[in-house]
C-alpha cells in the first residue's frame, strides 16, 4: 500500500470525473417563476431582476413559447392585480388575474405543469400575507382566504397548489377545502419552512408585495432557527403537504440537509430573487462568471438533496444545458 491517497486519479479527465459525478442538474428538476400582470401590452423588465419581466396575459405567449421551446416543464405562476383591498378579494376572484392566467396556460399548454402559489400579500393593500386587525396579522381569518384562493386556483386548472403565506394550520385547511371542492387530485407544494429574509427583496417589486407597515417576522420565521425548521415541517407533512419547500435556498442548504434527512417527502429548493439579482449584478460587472456560478449553485442544491430548485435562473441554465448536449 501506498503511504498516502492518490484522489487525483478520478480527476484526470473529463471521462472519468463525469463517471464518478454523484449530483447532477437536470432541466426535469426546475420550476420557473412568472409574474402575471393584469392590463394589456405589458412587457416590463423587474428593474432589480435583469432577464425576469412582467407579462400581461395577451403578451404571456411570448415567455411561455420561450419557456416550453426550451423545455422547461413546470411554472409556478403570481399575480399582480390592479385592484387591492383589505382582504385581497382578487386573490379567490373567478377572474382574477391569476385564475384568468392559468386558465390560459392550460389552454393553450396543455403539457405545461403549472403551479399556483397561494398567498394574499399581492392581492392586499396593506401587503400582509393574511387578514390585518389593528396591526396584526390574524391567523385564523385568514386561512379561510387561503382556502377559497386554492380552490379558486385549482377550478381555473392548476395542477399544483403551493401555499405560502405561513399561517399555522394552511396545509390542513387547504387540503380538506381542496378534497371539499372535489380535488384531491391536487398536491400541495407546501412553503413549509419559509424565513423572514432580505433575500425576497426584489421579489416584492416583481409582485408588488411589499408590507406598508411592519414586516413578515410574526408569521415568517427568525433566520437564527434551525429545530424550528424541523416543527415547522413535521407539522406539514401531518397536515397533509405533498412537497416541502425551504425557503431562501442558498443561505438555507443546511435546512434542505435537515429537511431531506428527517422527512420522505420530496425537497424543493427555493432560489429566491435576492440570491437572483446578486449573481446577475456581479454578472452584469464582469466581476464573475455567470454560468460557473449559477450551475454551482444549482448542484450546490441538489447535493444539499433537494429533488427540485424553483429559479429564475432556469431559462438560462436550459440554454447552457443545451449547449452542453449538442457539444
Ligand atoms: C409570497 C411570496 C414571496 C416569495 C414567494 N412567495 C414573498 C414574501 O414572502 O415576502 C418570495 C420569492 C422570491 O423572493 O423570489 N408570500
Amino acid at each position: 500500500m501506498s503511504a498516502f491517497i492518490r484522489h487525483r486519479r478520478l480527476r484526470i479527465n473529463e471521462q472519468i470525473r463525469s463517471l464518478v459525478r454523484e449530483n447532477h442538474v437536470q432541466l426535469e428538476d426546475l420550476v420557473y417563476p412568472i409574474f402575471v400582470m393584469e392590463g394589456t401590452d405589458i412587457r416590463k423588465e423587474v428593474p432589480s431582476m435583469p432577464g425576469v419581466f412582467q407579462y400581461s396575459l395577451d403578451r404571456l405567449h411570448e415567455e411561455i413559447d420561450e419557456v416550453v421551446q426550451l423545455g422547461i416543464s413546470s411554472v409556478l405562476v403570481f399575480g399582480v392585480p390592479l385592484h387591492k383591498d383589505e382582504r385581497g378579494s382578487q386573490a379567490d376572484h373567478n377572474h382574477g388575474i391569476v385564475q384568468e392566467a392559468i386558465r390560459y396556460l392550460k389552454q393553450q399548454y396543455p403539457s405545461l405543469y403549472v403551479i399556483a402559489d397561494t398567498c394574499l400579500c399581492e392581492y392586499t393593500s396593506h401587503g400582509h400575507c393574511g387578514i390585518v386587525e389593528n396591526g396584526e396579522v390574524l391567523n385564523d381569518p385568514s386561512l379561510e382566504r387561503m382556502v377559497s384562493t386554492a380552490v379558486s386556483q385549482a377550478r381555473a386548472g392548476a395542477d399544483m397548489i403551493a401555499p405560502s403565506n405561513m399561517m399555522d394550520g394552511f396545509v390542513y385547511a387547504i387540503r380538506k377545502g381542496l378534497d371539499e371542492a372535489g380535488f384531491e387530485q391536487i398536491p400541495i407544494m407546501s412553503y413549509a419552512v419559509k424565513y423572514a429574509s432580505g433575500f425576497y427583496g426584489p421579489f416584492r417589486d416583481a409582485a408588488h408585495s411589499t408590507p406598508e407597515f411592519g414586516d413578515r417576522r410574526s408569521y415568517q420565521m427568525d433566520p437564527a432557527n434551525a429545530r424550528e425548521a424541523m416543527r415547522e415541517a413535521a407539522s406539514d407533512v401531518a397536515e397533509g403537504a405533498d412537497l416541502l419547500i425551504v425557503k431562501p435556498g442558498l443561505a438555507y442548504l443546511d435546512i434542505v440537509r435537515r429537511v431531506r434527512e428527517r422527512f420522505d417527502l420530496p425537497v424543493v429548493a427555493y432560489n429566491v430573487s435576492g440570491e437572483y439579482s446578486m449573481v446577475k449584478a456581479a454578472a452584469l460587472n464582469g466581476w464573475i462568471d455567470e454560468k460557473k456560478i449559477v450551475m454551482e449553485s444549482m448542484v450546490s442544491f441538489k447535493r444539499a438533496g433537494a429533488d427540485m430548485i424553483i429559479t429564475y435562473h432556469a431559462k438560462d441554465i436550459a440554454r447552457w444545458l443545451k449547449k452542453a448536449n449538442h457539444r
